[in-house]
């Protein structure tokens, strides 16, 4: 757990004045993957992991970047953030630098110091959660007076800009507006956003890290995209008022399946089914219905895996042994893929049986222990003090 006081104890060492302190959490995804790029539906949530940033003015004209957990500076003139080759941490700020200047806001220098616990590369959006923390600071402190939604669309360019990555509004939505004990349905067109309390007496939501990140994730996650961008191109020519994969059905889909590669096809059938399963799911949870809940996650894993690719040995073998173990809902891998955690619904009481098993059945074939987080849902970025 991070402590925000020991924070603020570094920034006053480093600085030597008083910070403003902001947090902003990592999320989860109940259901819904690969949907938010395609003005589809997610499900996610906020989670009880966090990065927090230390924030003051600077005396004079440059910014000076401090990271904790990689024991590194970077300074930068704050009229010229430009996108650097090393710290890559740094990227994920200096983007958000870029795109407030690009808004006309006048950035004053400023000193900042950062730390979380959320763990990197676990698919876990610690880059989300880096970026909306810097952004709501910068917002704050500055008083820029931007809204919680713009600072999510600042914190995304900034990923697709300055980390390359050209990400939905997933991640940067839910560590922004993600409320205590809740998830929710966000309609990935409109941002409109229905919150529903996740009740966690029955079920505990356990997230078992794969601890890889295959580097293809980067290239095959923008290629994915690309993927349905091709498949809304051909749809168009049929139906002019098609904007994204949100506005086809599976009838439209095969009516022109000739037209469509095998690749293709397979990218927008499960795009077209995952949406679906998003609004049918919530109607789960909202009758107490876990059990068509749990296979719905069971499905969505089996078209990442097989439909959409995205999934890899580790992530297949983690759904195939949760299946397994009595007392599992649902599990699935989680996020862009390639690695990163499965989301496991687990009964309650049987905790601990998942855990002793999944980490039993992990080490005989992978040999190291793997890292397992129970997690809770936590309220979107806010101000810690200052
Ligand atoms: C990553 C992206 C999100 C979303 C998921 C897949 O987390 O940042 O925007 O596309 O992958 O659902």
């Amino acid at each position: 757990m991070i402590n925000p006081a020991t924070l603020k104890a570094k920034f006053v060492e480093l600085f030597d004045t008083q910070p403003l302190l902001v947090r902003s959490p990592g999320r989860i995804n109940l259901i819904g993957e690969h949907t938010d790029y395609n003005d589809g539906y997610v499900m996610p949530a906020a989670i009880d992991r966090q990065i927090i940033v230390a924030m003051d003015f600077a005396a004079d004209d440059h910014s000076t970047l401090y990271s904790v957990k990689h024991n590194e500076f970077f300074s930068f003139h704050t009229a010229d953030p430009g996108r650097v080759t090393s710290p890559l941490w740094a990227n994920y700020l200096l983007g958000v630098v870029r795109k407030f200047l690009d808004l006309g806001k006048a950035v004053k220098p400023f000193n900042c110091v950062i730390d979380g616990d959320v763990p990197t590369g676990a698919g876990l959006s610690s880059s989300a959660a880096l970026e909306c923390s810097f952004a709501f600071a910068l917002n704050h402190q500055q008083r820029f007076n931007i809204s919680k939604k713009d600072l999510t669309l600042i914190a995304q360019w900034s990923e697709h800009h300055y980390a390359g990555v050209k990400c939905g509004i997933m991640d940067q939505f839910a560590s922004v507006m993600g409320e205590k004990g809740k998830a929710f349905v966000l309609d990935c067109r409109s941002l409109e956003h229905r919150y529903f309390p996740v009740d966690l007496t029955q079920v505990t939501i356990v997230l078992c890290d794969s601890m890889v990140k295959h580097t293809l994730a980067s290239t095959e996650y923008n290629t994915r995209r690309a993927e349905c961008e091709e498949g809304v191109r051909i749809l168009k020519q049929h139906y002019p008022n098609v904007i994204a994969l949100r506005d086809i059905t599976s009838e439209m889909l095969e009516k022109h399946r000739s037209e469509f590669s095998d690749k293709v096809y397979n990218r927008c059938l499960y795009v077209v089914e995952e949406n679906q399963r998003v609004l049918d799911a919530s109607r789960d949870l909202a009758e107490g219905n876990l059990a068509a809940f749990g296979k719905k996650m069971f499905l969505t894993h089996e078209g990442l895996s097989k439909m959409y690719e995205v999934s890899c040995e580790e992530l297949d073998f983690l759904v195939d042994e949760a299946k397994k173990i009595s007392g599992v809902v649902g599990a699935r891998m989680m996020g862009g893929g390639f690695g990163g955690c499965t989301i496991n619904f687990v009964a309650r009481d049987e905790v601990k049986v998942f855990i002793d098993a999944m980490q039993k059945s992990w080490q005989a074939k992978y040999g190291d222990p793997m890292n397992i987080y129970v997690v809770s849902l936590a309220d979107g970025t806010s101000v810690i003090s200052g």
